[in-house]
Formats: structure tokens, sequence, C-alpha cells
């Protein structure tokens, strides 16, 4: 019998022209990875990738629901293609990912998107090349969402070029913060085997890639689910001898689940890089427990002490939400505390966002709106100064780069990343990009360093 993939590649290279696919991830590095997934399909169905929208005869988006701004604009999007369906009739296209894990999303695109063809949530992502042959074969719309997955080992993968990769190893989370969408958006732990991880990242190796980052919503968590699996601090042990990697990161860690174990591994992994995104989330106690984090910020400061004693040049990342329901100027306050303390390399901070469903969306809220985009900007003026202070340190060092690319700002310069995660600007040729290149510090940013190869 033909296979799916040989009936989708004759319906692609039907009429004597090529068709053209457009991709697009919104929200986490994970939606990311599952697009990447989706696009190793697509490659195999023989459809070319495209970043013109108005040329594509396939448009898939993997979306976001972590806040209410994310989804606002995908619906935006998503409206927008309304006009290209009109243009072109055989347009196909698919919407899936966090948004549409939950049924008043699917109830939505069903009854005011009708030009949108296929739905699916995040499980079940297999099934997709089965789902675009059917709307094909049978012009019907495919809205098709799962409860649950198991995880399906082996599935392509269309990743982006260079010296970089990611590689999920744990799927979905058990810890339900109280104002967090993504439990019911992504289900509960899995993790992969060590041996599907250990593997990947060798054919990796073999390819070229010399930095992995592990992702997973909670990696410290990793191994939990598995019968006679290994923790994470025993899985970085064991990439961190797999030949032609340089660099290991991992995204992201529950402070709660951070062991000595760990801290232990990373201190003693040479490959693991000196570097750490913590979501501390708030300063507040009271705020800390409505959010079901389970730990206080005296456990949290304890817990950088400790692995500040164990790598003492460790950069620290993190996120806050700012505006949890009912945060007093007092419970602000704590955060800018902890963020003094602390002095964080980075951090990415959010205005609270309601998710119906969720234990916060219930909690009563008076702090008005234009309180806590005030405390934001206080926030963000803080860390500001803060990462300039520490950044001036590294005036006159030398750092080793990875180069990722040119900079965003400046096309004349190139642009890579430190083992600490710092952004490096420095003039140089393009065909530095994807090598480790060593660079004295000249002058500095809050945002990036920029220097000179030596
Ligand atoms: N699993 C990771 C990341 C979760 S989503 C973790 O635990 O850190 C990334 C960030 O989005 C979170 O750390 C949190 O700061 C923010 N976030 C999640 N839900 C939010 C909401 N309802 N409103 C505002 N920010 C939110
Ligand atoms: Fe959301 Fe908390 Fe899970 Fe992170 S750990 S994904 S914030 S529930
Ligand atoms: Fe968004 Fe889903 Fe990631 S809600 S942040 S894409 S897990």
């Amino acid at each position: 019998m033909e296979n799916v993939y040989e009936k989708l590649r004759r319906h692609v290279l039907s009429a004597g022209k090529t068709k053209k696919a457009y991709t697009k991830a919104y929200g986490c590095a994970q939606n990311e990875a599952d697009m990447e997934t989706l696009r190793g399909m697509i490659e195999i169905m023989g459809y070319e990738f495209t970043d013109d929208q108005s040329e594509a005869d396939l448009i898939t988006i993997n979306t976001c629901a972590v806040r209410e701004g994310a989804e606002d604009r995908i619906y935006g999007n998503v409206g927008a293609f309304k006009k290209l369906k009109e243009k072109n009739p055989d347009l196909i296209i698919v919407v899936s990912g966090c948004m549409t894990q939950q049924e008043k999303t699917v109830e939505k695109l069903k009854n005011s998107y009708p030009y949108v063809d296929i739905v699916f949530g995040t499980h079940g992502i297999e099934k997709f090349p089965e789902r675009l042959l059917r709307r094909l074969e049978t012009g019907k719309r495919i809205l098709e969402i799962e409860e649950k997955s198991e995880i399906v080992e082996g599935l392509p993968m269309k990743r982006k070029e260079g010296a970089s990769a990611n590689v999920s190893i744990i799927y979905g989370c058990n810890n339900f913060c109280s104002y967090c969408i993504v439990p019911y958006a992504r289900g509960r732990e899995r993790s992969r085997s060590w041996e599907s991880i250990v593997s990947e990242i060798e054919q990796l190796a073999k390819k070229g890639v010399t930095e992995i980052t592990l992702l997973g919503q909670n990696v410290n968590s990793y191994g939990k689910d598995l019968e006679g699996g290994i923790n994470f601090a025993q899985l970085l042990r064991k990439i961190n001898e797999i030949e032609g990697i340089k660099r290991i990161r991992f995204m992201t860690s529950h402070p709660k689940d951070l062991s000595d174990e760990l801290i232990l591994a990373m201190a003693e992994c040479d490959k693991v890089c000196k570097q750490l995104h913590l979501p501390v989330q708030a300063g507040s106690n009271r705020v800390l427990r409505d959010m079901n984090r389970k730990y206080t910020r005296e456990d949290y400061l304890a817990l950088v002490d400790r692995i500040r004693k164990a790598i003492p040049d460790i950069t620290l990342t993190t996120d806050i939400i700012v505006g949890f329901p009912n945060e007093t100027k007092e419970e602000f306050e704590d955060t800018l505390d902890i963020v003094k303390k602390v002095r964080y390399d980075g951090i990415f901070s959010f205005i609270y966002s309601k998710r119906s469903g969720t234990p916060a969306a219930k909690m009563p809220d008076v702090t008005p709106e234009k309180e806590k985009s005030e405390n934001l900007t206080r926030l963000l003026e803080v860390q500001k100064e803060i990462q300039l202070e520490i950044n001036k340190t590294y005036l006159g060092k030398t750092l080793e780069v990875l180069v990722d690319g040119t900079s965003k700002t400046d096309e004349q310069l190139l642009s890579g990343r430190t083992e600490g995660g710092k952004i490096v600007h420095f003039a140089g040729e393009k065909d530095l990009v994807g090598k480790y290149v060593n660079v004295k510090i000249t002058s500095v940013k809050s945002f990036y360093l920029t220097g000179e190869i030596v």
C-alpha cells in the first residue's frame, strides 16, 4: 500500500510546480521544537519552505497560550489568513499548539474562522501527515484535539542550521503554578529515555552541532516518571561524555526541585555552561504561596547561595510576574528586594495575565492595571542598572564566544554568546559563524558587550 508520505508527495508535486509551506511557532522553545518536528514532516512531503505567507500553499502555525497578549496576537494573525484563502482557495491552513489544546479556542476557530482547515493541540503531532492527507482527500475540516499522548520517538526534524540545537528531554508539567496554563495545555510530565536523548545528541554532534540546550518545563523532574530511569543530574553526566559537544545548557529549572546532586553535577561537568535560568516569579512569601511555587523567598535565597558557593562565577537569569492577584505595594517591594539581593544577569518579566481555568483566575484582584505597569517599569529600571554594573566587570576580559550570526542592530558586526550566555558584538568575517573565538571586551551596555577578536 502506498504510504501517507508518498501520497502527499504526489499532491505536493502535482501541476508541475512544487508547493510551498510557511511555518511559524509562537511561545517557548518547546513550541519551536514541536514546529521543527512538523517542519521535518513537511520537508518529507516535498514542500519548499517560504517566509512569504502570500505565496504559501500550506500555512501551519504552532500557538502559545501563556498570556492573553500572545493569544490576541495569534487571533489577529489567523484573521489575516482569510484574505490569503480568498486569493488561493487551495491554501491549507493548520493551527496547532497550546491555544488549540483548549476547548474554547477550538470552538472559536470552528465557528468564527471557517477557513482554518486543520486544528490539533499539543498531543499527537505525529498524526499531522495523515490528517493533512485526509483533508486533501475528503475536503472536510479536521478538528481533532487529544487529551493526552505518549512520546513518539524517531519523528523527522528540520532544525535551524548552525552549531546550536535544542533537544527536548521532558514534555508537560505537573507543577500547576496557580497562574499557569501550561500544565493544562501540555499535560502531565513525560520523560524521554536517556538512550534516545543521548543518541539524538550523538547524531547532532556528528553533524557539527557543538552547543546543546536541553528543554523541558521543569528539567529537574526529568526521569521521575520513568521506571528504572536516571535523574537529571545523571543525564547531564552522560551528555557531558559525548564527543564533539562543547556546551550544554538547559531550560527551565524549578527552584523547588534543584537538588545538591544537580549542583554538584553542574560544577563537575566541564561542558555544562556556568549559567542557570532559575525563575523566582515573585519575592513575597504570600504571593509565592498563592502562586503554588512551593518555596519561600528564604528557600530561594539559600539555594542561590549554595549554587554560587559551588559555581562562583555562574550567571543567573530569572522570570518574574508583576501584579499577581492582589499584589500590594509592599509585596512588590519584596520582588525588587530579591532582585537586588540576587543581582541577576538578566530577567524576563511579565504583567500577570488571567488564564481562565487556572486557580488564580478565581482570586480577587483589586490592584489597578496602571499600578502594575508602573511596577514593571520600575523593576526593569532597577534591573537595567544592575545588569550594567555586572557587565562592567567584564571590561578588559577575554571571553570565548560562539558566533551565532550578524548583530541585529548592526549588520557589519558579528554577534555571539559567552559560556554565561552574555551577548557579545564584535567585528569579524561572516565565515566565523558557528565557530568559537576569543573576544576581548572593550565596552559594555546593559544588554550586550562589545569587543574585538584577539
Ligand atoms: N516552565 C517554565 C516556564 C513557564 S512559561 C517555568 O516554570 O519557569 C514562562 C514564564 O511565563 C513563566 O516563568 C512565568 O514567569 C510567565 N507566565 C506564566 N504564566 C503567566 C501568566 N498567567 N501571566 C503572566 N506571566 C506568566
Ligand atoms: Fe507553568 Fe509552573 Fe509548570 Fe512552569 S513550573 S510550566 S510556571 S506550572
Ligand atoms: Fe506558550 Fe505553550 Fe510554551 S503556552 S510558553 S507555547 S508551553
